[in-house]
């Protein structure tokens, strides 16, 4: 999809169709007589009310250059906000390419023609637009080809603000596209192609450790998981490194990239099995995040791990009982081989520290018992540092993608211990989510850290007006936002 802002009226814009967005209570008023008295017989007659996300569509209007004039309702003007925006802007896609209407113009008046407003309607324009539907012989729908928004009274930031929007919503895209590929087509090593590829054409510097160097350096915890599979692991390591760097931040961003869980001998129950594809969610928004940071260019350095495996129940497996020795020298003793995340976290965590990471955030889909919690809405955000915590937690309003803090405290602990190692890799009864970050603290130690569980928001099951079944891409958008609060940071 083709996005571009022009700083004039909509209607010399020509278009398959010109969206004029309509709240409730009154009709909008465009001073285009040909839609405004069309527009003002709806409302009276009650036709259209202008409530959240109702179509309105008239054929060759007077006085457009477009074919058809549209209303999308955008709900009460009072709760007008960037969150709404990007949901109007995915609405706007969905509803009309449904109708095969493929090249739109979407007028920009008044309240519309701030920087936050564009950047959020650009994103969600693109989100809107993607369907996970790459497998399918028959798509289900076609692709918006273009997208202009017309703001006659606009200037260079809303330019600058469509090109952010542009470049998030493409890589969150990107991300949602490799969440969205089963286990066979994606398993680690091509996961590990995929972003070295992304890295090269960026300019990104990449490192992709396989099994050999991962055993070399003592990575224990990780390659027990890999073991059962008969796809080799991969750490993938992608660094950003600014030309002129501010301050002596240097983030890392760590994502859970386990292409398949199976369970593995502690296996899993088959019913919705399917969906363990997307247990590489966190690493994929990570990816895309790389992607987008490598067109951004902040002056903040940045690097990415991904520890990429698949945790099947193969004759290698790891059994439980099993005792093994993370990177950092710390033994684990493997409960079940469920709780696989963590212990590939823990060894990509290690090695972040040791690439001189003096943040982290991680992102993983990594316990059930986080949508218990707090469902399909909310991000569960674990911290040992209440003010990165405060960043994170910002950042993450500001990019519209809805995060909850969540208790780490040290009488938790208690349900972590392990008779026979320095640590079990699962607590004992409630609390999951809780001790799963317990358990990752561990070794992250004095780092900066926050811990994103993302394992009820990073999959939709159901469709929504603005987005697709499937694929979230959450987490993306903050991480790119947190990068841009550090660098006037530091
Ligand atoms: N990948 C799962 C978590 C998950 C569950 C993600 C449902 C998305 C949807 C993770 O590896 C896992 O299996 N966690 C276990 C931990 C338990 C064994 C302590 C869980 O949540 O059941
Ligand atoms: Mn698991
Ligand atoms: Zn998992």
């Amino acid at each position: 999809m083709n996005s571009s802002i022009q700083f004039q009226p909509i209607q010399s814009i020509p278009a398959q169709a010109a969206v004029f967005f309509a709240f409730e209570d009154s009709a909008p008023l465009t001073g285009l007589p040909g839609v405004d008295q069309w527009a003002a017989g709806l409302y009276s007659s009650g036709e259209f009310t202008g409530k959240l996300f109702e179509l309105a569509i008239l054929h060759t209007p007077a006085g457009l250059a477009a074919n058809r004039a549209i209303l999308l309702g955008a709900g009460k003007a009072a709760k007008l906000d960037h969150s709404l925006a990007r949901k109007l802007g995915g609405a706007t896609v969905r509803s009309l390419k449904s109708k095969s209407i493929l090249a739109l113009a979407v007028a920009l008046e008044g309240p519309w023609q701030t920087p936050e407003f564009v950047q959020a309607l650009a994103e969600g324009a693109l989100a809107g637009n993607f369907e996970p539907d790459e497998h399918k012989s028959k798509k289900e729908s076609k692709q918006i080809e273009s997208v202009v928004f017309a703001a006659p009274g606009g200037s260079t930031d809303l330019a600058e603000a469509l090109h952010r929007g542009a470049v998030l919503g493409a890589a969150q895209n990107f991300a949602r596209d490799l969440i969205n590929q089963p286990g066979n087509i994606l398993p680690p090593v091509e996961l590990a192609a995929r972003a070295a590829h992304m890295a090269a054409s960026q300019g990104l510097a990449v490192d992709i450790l396989d099994e050999h160097r991962m055993r070399q350096l003592g990575m224990g915890s990780l390659l027990a998981v890999a073991q059962g599979s008969a796809q080799p692991p991969a750490l993938i390591v992608l660094r950003y490194e600014p030309a002129e760097p501010k301050g002596d931040v240097h983030l890392g961003l760590i994502g859970k990239g386990v292409t398949f869980d199976t369970g593995g001998i502690s296996i899993k129950p088959s019913e919705n099995m399917e969906k363990m594809k997307y247990d590489m969610a966190g690493g994929a928004a990570v990816i895309g995040a790389m992607m987008a940071i490598a067109q951004l260019k902040p002056s903040v350095r940045v690097t990415a791990l991904i520890p990429a495996v698949e945790n099947m129940p193969g004759s290698q497996a790891v059994r439980p009982g099993d005792i093994v020795r993370s990177y950092s020298g710390k033994t684990v003793e493997i409960l079940n081989t469920d709780a696989e995340g963590r212990l590939i976290l823990i060894d990509a965590i290690t090695y972040a520290r040791q690439l001189g990471v003096n943040r982290i955030i991680d992102a993983a889909t990594l316990t059930g018992a986080i949508t218990i919690a707090l469902g399909a809405v909310h991000v569960g955000a674990f911290s040992n540092n209440d003010g990165w915590q405060n960043e994170l937690l910002a950042a993450a309003k500001a990019a519209g993608e809805k995060m909850w803090p969540m208790p780490m405290d040290d009488d938790y602990k208690d349900l972590l211990k392990s008779a026979f190692a320095d640590m079990p890799n699962i607590g004992s009864r409630g609390a999951g989510s809780i001790t799963a970050a317990l358990f990752l603290r561990e070794w992250v130690e004095d780092t900066p850290w926050v811990h994103l569980d993302i394992a009820g928001t990073a999959w939709l099951d159901e469709p929504k007006p603005f987005l697709s079944k499937g694929p979230t891409g959450v987490g993306l958008r903050t991480f790119v936002e947190l990068v841009r609060r550090l660098e006037s940071l530091s």
